[in-house]
């Protein structure tokens, strides 16, 4: 079986270890300090909280995932299923169903599992103001024989309601008081968590430490990699998995990916070497196929010569005469609007003075189709 795992969170030995981050953010779990997490898409911070809480143990974790939350109802409505599915227990069921009565819960049955379940009733619509009350229930769960962390993943998103600042000033008022709950907040792009956390006017002003998640450690992941391979009797020369790294620019997931890929392309007792690169990028390029063409069809003429020009002299220098000449755009402020569109379709970030693809593999598309 392929034993290599992307796009979904990572457990047990899927994950590779990183002692330091784990050991970082739990203790600051441990000491009831809230922190925000953050890194670029796919470095694994959803796996370092999942792998973290599971070492601390005893610990409860409500965990909220707030990627692309739409409204403030949609908001307290996933955190209050994310306080029921918490636990199982029918005592633990009817209490809460007790304590959520104002806000009509349904009782039903989960078929799958038989086991009882709760929903919220879609015609109750919750404001901002329920926030404080969603607080309090989440904080009665806190205790010192089992204490709570709460994490809200795809932090960012927050900013997308329409009340996002009355919705963020309302949480962080509620947040500062509850001294002994560590609340965890992640996201990954960089520029809104930095506005959550970094600026001045922002209600979460330095509420919480910042812990960066970037790329695994190059040799702890290659030794990883390696070790998987070998599970399929597979040998991975060291500069093909060097060339692996580059290609994904060292994102754990993406990795993973390609990996994937080399293993559903490669038989048991074969040496991978570069040459069985291409045939593993052309089965991703196959999966992805559809999304490059979408691309293809909003961006301009323009827009697609400067992607190719990153593509193939990466993102450092791209208003530089030398990249101009190369690219074939003649003016540095056309570059710039370029690249700001492009940045806004999330196809390009910025990172460290650089350019770079959100998806490796779109450029790699690109460098082989030299459009
Ligand atoms: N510690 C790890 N060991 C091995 N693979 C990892 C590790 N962390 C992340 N990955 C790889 O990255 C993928 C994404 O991990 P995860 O969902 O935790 O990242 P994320 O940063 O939360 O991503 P997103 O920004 O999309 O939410 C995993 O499926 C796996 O392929
Ligand atoms: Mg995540």
């Amino acid at each position: 079986m392929n034993p290599f795992y992307y796009g979904q969170i990572v457990k047990d030995e899927n994950f590779c270890r990183r002692p330091e981050l784990v050991d970082n953010l739990g203790g600051n779990i441990k000491r009831g300090q809230n922190v925000y997490i953050q890194g670029e898409r796919r470095t694994g911070k959803s796996s370092l909280i999942f792998e973290t809480i599971r070492k601390l143990k005893k610990i409860r974790l409500i965990y909220v995932d707030l990627l692309e939350v739409k409204s403030s109802d949609d908001f307290l409505k996933r955190v209050v299923m994310a306080v029921v599915s918490m636990e199982k227990s029918a005592r633990f069921f009817e209490q809460i169903f007790q304590k959520l009565a104002h806000i009509r819960p349904i009782a039903s049955v989960d078929p799958l599992t038989g086991l009882p379940t709760l929903t919220i009733d879609a015609a109750v619509e919750l404001k901002p103001d329920s926030i404080p009350g969603v607080l309090d229930l989440v904080s009665s769960y806190h205790s010192k024989a089992k204490p709570l962390v709460v994490v809200f993943d795809e932090f960012q998103d927050v900013l997308n309601l329409k009340d996002a600042r009355q919705t963020l000033a309302l949480l962080r008022s509620k947040v500062q008081f509850q001294s002994d709950i560590a609340y965890v907040f992640a996201g990954s792009i960089r520029n809104k968590m930095d506005s959550i956390f970094n600026d001045p006017d922002s209600a979460f002003f330095k509420a919480a430490i910042p812990i960066q998640v970037g790329s695994l450690k190059n040799e702890t992941f290659q030794k990883f990699i390696i070790g998987k391979f070998e599970t399929g009797k597979r040998r991975i020369k060291p500069e093909t998995l060097d060339s692996i790294f580059d290609i994904c620019f060292q994102i754990p997931g993406d990795i993973q990916q390609l990996c994937g890929a080399l293993w559903d392309t490669t038989s048991s007792g074969k040496g991978i070497s570069e040459e069985q690169l291409p045939s593993a990028l052309e089965l991703i390029f196959s999966h992805e196929l559809k999304g490059y063409e979408t691309i293809l069809n909003v961006i301009s003429r323009q827009q697609l010569k400067l992607l190719t020009a990153l593509a193939r002299m990466g993102g450092k220098a791209p208003m530089s005469s030398e990249f101009l000449k190369n690219s074939g755009i003649t003016q540095a402020s056309s570059v710039r609007r370029a690249l700001g569109r492009l940045v806004d379709l999330r196809i390009i970030f910025y990172y460290e003075n650089e350019y770079r693809f959100i998806n490796p593999f779109f450029r790699a598309w690109l460098l082989n189709k030299k459009l």
